[in-house]
């Protein structure tokens, strides 16, 4: 009997949306990365759109991201058998189907309620890591409860508070992460002109600090802010409209009844003690290594993008580093993170012998692009806007069919330029244009 070679997941995808066209039904979430983004626009509020799709300024990082990608070509080499292909990779000793993890993304609650649980079954749903974030808009163990045995794992901001630092990583290990991202390109945020010009920030509305609210020394620190009349000090905004909106979307957001919030005094000081306690811009490399003696978790840095500060990672001994520029969002006129990756891997020992893996962050759209993330040493990608964008078309099954979309595009290019596994690409593969 002959051998029945696997299809893949690029053709069952294919052939998914092929058969319900012949039944006249048409995929809701475009397989393309600009008609993705220009429908998920139209789905979602103008606060929401400006700040998933906004930069830092003039947009300079995002377009440079792109431009990135476009000066690598695909030299696709014949005649190979590639009808079967494997796109499992190993990362930290875990085995993910794909080289793709969901990047994390704060504030998605601006985009649907529920995002994080939506995001993270769908994750769970296609097999691949879920970075929770620590600006989630639910707290981490709904989140986890909604992957049920899905991989997870946690993004720190680090807060100015040390106390609340552990204790958001003692919480990650308790709802099984199985690693700490430590953010360090956000310890401000950038200038976004797209929503200064609204004057719209989600955190100032109770969106986005979930993990904070749901938080036992985060809820000291408000009380004690209470007590000492802190936030009361401050003067009561006048009940203008827009104040009243504000004041009924905390109370919305945070925990407990949206009457009593309306009511009570927290609600405010909430939100002005995370204002107060939001990153902490005198970040050191000192601050790091105090991780060792703080976690069991395998440690990976967010936010790297010179050589050099990979190289003083691998000494503290991370676990891997996500070159990235936040997908543009923190500094206008940065590298594209694809070049800042060709750097960082040549540092690091070179493509295919990195001493910690290496996970490229920041202007992934497609396939394509993995296939030459990974051809150019990358270990893994991560997908932040995208995913976003299936949320706002059409829920946890919006997001999955960007994952599957994803993934079937790399599948199909992986064959069609002559490979059969991940092992397999390289330099070679890419020629500079
Ligand atoms: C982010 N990003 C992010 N990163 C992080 O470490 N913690 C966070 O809370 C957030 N929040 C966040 C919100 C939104 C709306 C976006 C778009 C991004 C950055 C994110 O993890 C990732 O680095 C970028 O999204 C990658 O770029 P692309 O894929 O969007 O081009
Ligand atoms: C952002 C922060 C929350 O990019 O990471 O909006």
């Amino acid at each position: 009997m002959g051998e029945t070679p696997a299809f893949g997941p690029g053709r069952i995808r294919q052939n998914a949306i092929y058969r319900a066209g012949a039944l006249g039904r048409r995929p809701r979430v475009p397989t393309d990365p600009n008609g993705l983004e220009r429908a998920a626009r139209r789905a979602m509020s103008g606060d929401a759109w400006a700040y998933v799709a906004g930069g830092a300024g003039d947009g300079a990082t995002m377009r440079a991201n792109r431009a990135a990608f476009d000066r690598w070509a695909l030299v696709p080499r014949m005649l190979r058998d590639v009808s079967s292909r494997d796109l499992s990779v190993s990362l930290l000793g875990m085995r993910l189907p794909a080289p793709l993890l969901v990047a994390p993304i704060g504030a998605a609650g601006l985009v649907r309620r529920g995002a994080d649980e939506m995001v993270g079954a769908a994750a769970t749903a296609v097999g691949l890591p879920y970075i929770l974030s620590s600006q989630g808009s639910s707290p981490m163990e709904a989140t986890a409860r909604a992957m049920g045995e899905g991989t997870r794992w946690y993004q720190l901001y680090w807060s100015t508070d040390e106390a609340l630092v552990d204790s958001f990583i003692g919480r990650a290990e308790a709802m099984g992460a199985s690693a700490l991202v430590v953010t360090l390109d956000t310890t401000m945020l950038g200038w976004r002109p797209q929503d200064l010009n609204r004057g719209s920030l989600p955190f100032a509305r109770g969106i986005g600090i979930a993990q904070y609210t749901s938080d036992p020394r985060f809820r000291e620190l408000v009380r004690e802010r209470v007590a000492a009349g802190a936030g009361l000090s401050a003067p009561r905004p006048r009940p203008t409209p827009g104040a009243l909106r504000t004041l009924a979307s905390m109370a919305r957001e945070l925990p407990g009844g949206f009457v009593d919030n309306v009511r009570s005094p927290h609600t405010r000081a909430a939100v002005e003690t995370f204002l107060a306690i939001y990153s902490k811009p005198s970040l050191s490399w000192d601050d790091l290594a105090t991780l060792r003696s703080r976690t069991r978790l395998p440690v990976l840095l967010k936010g790297i993008l010179h050589p050099d500060d990979a190289l003083r990672a691998v000494e503290l001994g991370v676990a891997g580093l996500l070159v990235s520029n936040h997908g543009g969002r923190q500094v206008d006129g940065a590298i594209g993170a694809l070049d800042a990756l060709v750097d960082v891997v040549a540092a690091l020992g070179g493509a295919g012998s990195t001493s910690v893996p290496v996970i490229l962050d920041s202007g992934v759209r497609s396939g394509v692009d993995i296939v030459k993330a990974l051809a150019l040493g990358a270990a893994a990608v991560t997908v932040g806007r995208p995913h976003v964008y299936g949320l706002a078309l059409d829920g946890s099954a919006g997001v999955q069919a960007v994952l599957d979309n994803l993934v079937a595009e790399l599948d199909l290019t992986l064959g069609l330029i002559g490979m059969r596994s991940i092992a397999e690409l390289s330099p070679a593969a890419l020629r500079r244009i």
